[in-house]
């Protein structure tokens, strides 16, 4: 008997670590010790390894098996480790050579029947593989599409520890079985997007929302129930343009995380569009979870739309943890099986009635809620999230009149623009950490990027003086007025694109 040594990946969020899986099997009464952070489901493999290798024609002998996991400081979590410590105990067994499995990275679950099943998160560790050099994977087969999204690392699909056994002894008396090839799937198309054609009217939201999708600028729309805020927000993600390759697998990796990926394994190439209910719990949004730390909703929005209807509702607590991956672009889940990061970097669209009644206030509008009570309401949002918010918009009812006009543009005529002014933002910002025009922290907008002449800045100057706009105001104009012109193809804003920039910024009633 022989020491038996292969490789598993351990996952931390969506990044993972290199864990080395060694098999013991020595002379002696049979005991199984186990070392290096298992958890439960992990520690419950060498039950479910027995059952697999009998019912696949190697028994394990009746030994003395010591399984080692290092580096022994990280947690190992969930069934995954069922194949990589049974491929290690079975070399340690002598079923086939050690060699020719020591620079192998495994994952998968085992039926007592032998079956290989899939397992949650295998695109992450399939990525942290071909990161660290590492040539080869074994994943379940039912999994084996969504591996085969990471260029420079072959994966093989298994089915069975019978078949895996076979094809290790194969190697180990020199031949060479094929490499089975795994298609690259491809994303169905026939997902239906709500597209912007079918809102009437709503001029200024339309606008608003092409703005917010070509400067990267978080949006907030109140108005009346029945306004169409619901309808905009759905539609922001149609003008936005596809994922970039790298941003693709990652939101592909945290879906895979979650076990939610279609079966087709399919890179998910559109940014995400997640609208939690204002009931959701804190881990449903943010994330956790007991033992394995799930990612929440703001972590499925990553590089997409985070859209919060009915804002106002949400627990306190949800908005104020909403804060930090609003401004990191990351969220940091502690519990105490440990400490967990997530990427998190969404737009986010808050909706809301101007007031608990929904009605709204102002000139020949029947509220009935006191000055108090709409105070309270939006005070929910204030602190903690508009603070970051470019775009404040009030968003009417329809006119009867406007039912009837001629429709809009599509979702595609504007996501073509939208697509220009990220170039030019792109193509202005090169050289610096930013892509898009929100990112861009005030200062730098004021001194670096933006030398805008007197008479273009004149109307906010004003506003700044009178104590309309705060300074923190004035900067976000001047981004959203960036993102005007950009849209208009590009140049230095002019008083026109500051004042629209303006106009839209200052509707909401809580206008900082
Ligand atoms: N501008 C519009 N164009 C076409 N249909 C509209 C428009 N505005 C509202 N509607 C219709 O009214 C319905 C309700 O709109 P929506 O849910 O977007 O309103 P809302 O402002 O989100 O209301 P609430 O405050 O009640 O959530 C839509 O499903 C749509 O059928
Ligand atoms: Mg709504
Ligand atoms: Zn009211």
């Amino acid at each position: 008997m022989s020491l038996g040594r292969t490789r598993g990946v351990a996952l931390q969020g969506i990044e993972g670590a290199l864990v080395e899986v060694e098999a013991d099997l020595e002379r002696g009464l049979p005991k199984i010790m186990f070392s290096g952070l298992p958890d439960a489901a992990c520690r419950q493999a060498p039950d479910r390894i027995k059952a697999a290798a009998m019912n696949s024609g190697v028994p394990i002998p009746n030994r003395r098996l010591t399984v080692n996991l290092s580096p022994a400081s990280i947690p190992k979590v969930g069934s995954g480790w069922d194949l990589p410590i049974a491929i290690a105990v079975l070399a340690a067994a002598e079923v086939f050579k050690a060699h020719v499995v020591d620079g192998i990275v495994h994952i998968g679950e085992l039926g007592l029947d032998g079956s290989i099943r899939p397992v949650r998160g295998v695109l992450p560790v399939v990525l942290t593989a071909a990161r660290l050099g590492m040539t080869q994977i074994v994943v379940p087969a039912a999994n084996a599409a969504e591996a085969a999204l990471v260029p420079g690392i072959s994966v093989v699909p298994a089915r069975h520890l019978r078949d895996l056994v076979m094809r290790y002894q194969a190697i180990g008396r020199g031949e060479q079985p094929e490499l089975f090839v795994v298609d690259r799937a491809v994303a169905p198309d026939d997902v239906v997007v709500p597209d912007l054609r079918d809102v009437v009217g709503q001029d200024e939201g339309r606008l608003a929302l092409e703005i917010a999708a070509a400067g990267g600028h978080h949006i907030f729309l109140s108005g009346p129930p029945g306004a169409g805020k619901t309808m905009l927000a759905e539609r922001l993600p149609s003008l936005l343009p596809d994922l970039e390759p790298a941003q693709a697998l990652e939101v592909t990796a945290i879906h895979s995380v979650l076990g939610a990926l279609p079966t087709s394994g399919a890179l998910i190439v559109r940014p995400p569009f997640v609208a939690p209910h204002h009931g959701a719990s804190m881990p449903a949004i943010v994330g956790g979870g007991s033992g394995f730390i799930r990612p929440g909703a703001i972590s499925r929005a990553h590089h997409g739309v985070l859209f919060l209807d009915e804002a106002p509702e949400f627990k306190p607590g949800v908005l104020q943890a909403l804060r930090q991956p609003v401004e990191s672009g990351e969220v940091v889940v502690a519990r105490a099986s440990g400490v967990v990061r997530y990427p998190a970097r969404f737009q986010l669209v808050l909706a809301a009635n101007p007031c608990p009644c929904g009605r709204g206030f102002g000139k020949g509008i029947d509220c009935s809620c006191s000055p108090r009570a709409r105070r309270d309401y939006m005070g929910k949002l204030v602190g903690p999230l508009l603070d970051r918010v470019d775009l404040q918009l009030q968003v009417r009812a329809v006119s009867r009149a406007s039912l009837f006009a001629p429709g809009g543009e599509s979702s595609a005529q504007v996501a073509a623009r939208v697509a220009m002014a990220r170039g030019l933002q792109a193509e202005r910002l090169s050289n610096t950490p930013w892509r898009l025009n929100a990112g861009v922290p005030g200062p730098k907008m004021r001194e670096g990027f933006l030398k805008l002449p007197a008479s273009a800045t004149k109307d906010l100057e004003r506003a700044l003086e009178r104590g309309v706009l705060t300074l923190r105001g004035y900067d976000r104009v001047l981004k959203l007025a960036c993102t005007v012109t950009d849209l208009a193809g590009g140049g230095t804003p002019n008083r026109d694109d500051v004042g629209l920039a303006l106009t839209l910024r200052a509707q909401s009633a809580v206008a900082a």
